[in-house]
């Protein structure tokens, strides 16, 4: 009997030959993405998020702005021309968890840093027809009025630390002063600048 025709014919032997080539194929693809720099290093300049940009990220987060954008820019050129330079891996590097996001009601933000003024922004989330006259996207008026309210912005720092992020203990020490007296508002624009701005953008 020939070698193909044992196999084929012995269904244990066919399945466990068939796992250990699946398998092996998961590991040839995924193993090297960890030995990779351009997958494991953060791009040239690319600084973690200062106090105030977690806890604007963290809004983000509560407030499901993931549910209709995207931070992720792909390499085609419909989208390079409209948002910039696509995204590459080293810019995520301290994002976590990662808002890549995976629904484009609205446009992608992952270049939208520096694209508006902070005035701008601030007048588009408390309601974006004042800006954009055809907008969906709802209004989110209430981050104007919320004092910004993180007391665990150091516990989240020094965690981020565990995991890579280079927060230094200075910047841990300060966090809290520089969230003082800040509305949700500043936050949330804060985030919203740095977004992106590390790669050169084609405007
Ligand atoms: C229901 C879907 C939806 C949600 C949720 C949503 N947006 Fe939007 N967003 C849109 C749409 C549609 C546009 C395009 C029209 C406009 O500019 O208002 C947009 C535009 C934007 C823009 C301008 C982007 C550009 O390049 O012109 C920013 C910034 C933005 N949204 C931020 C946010 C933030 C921050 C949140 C969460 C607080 C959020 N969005 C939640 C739908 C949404």
């Amino acid at each position: 009997m020939r070698l193909q025709e044992k196999v084929e014919t012995k269904v244990g032997v066919l399945i466990v030959l068939s796992i250990v080539v699946v398998l092996w194929g998961g590991l040839a693809q995924i193993v090297p993405l960890f030995f990779q720099k351009s997958l494991t290093e953060p791009v040239q300049g690319l600084e973690p998020y200062t106090a105030l940009q977690l806890a604007g990220r963290d809004i983000y987060i509560r407030e499901g702005c993931v549910g209709c954008h995207s931070q992720m820019i792909r390499p085609f050129r419909a989208e390079t021309e409209r948002y910039g330079h696509y995204s590459v891996a080293g810019e995520f590097i301290y994002d976590r968890p990662f808002l890549w996001g995976s629904k484009r009601t609205g446009p992608d933000l992952h270049r939208v840093g520096g694209r508006y003024s902070d005035d701008w922004h601030r007048v588009h989330l408390i309601n974006p027809r004042d800006v954009v006259p055809e907008s969906i996207m709802p209004a989110y008026a209430w981050l104007e009025e919320n004092e910004l309210d993180d007391p665990y912005i150091q516990n989240k720092m020094r965690a981020l630390t565990i995991v890579g992020t280079p927060y230094t203990e200075e910047q841990i020490a300060n966090a809290p002063a520089a969230l003082e007296g800040k509305k949700e508002m500043d936050a949330m624009i804060a985030y919203l600048q740095g977004l992106g701005i590390q790669v050169k953008v084609r405007r």
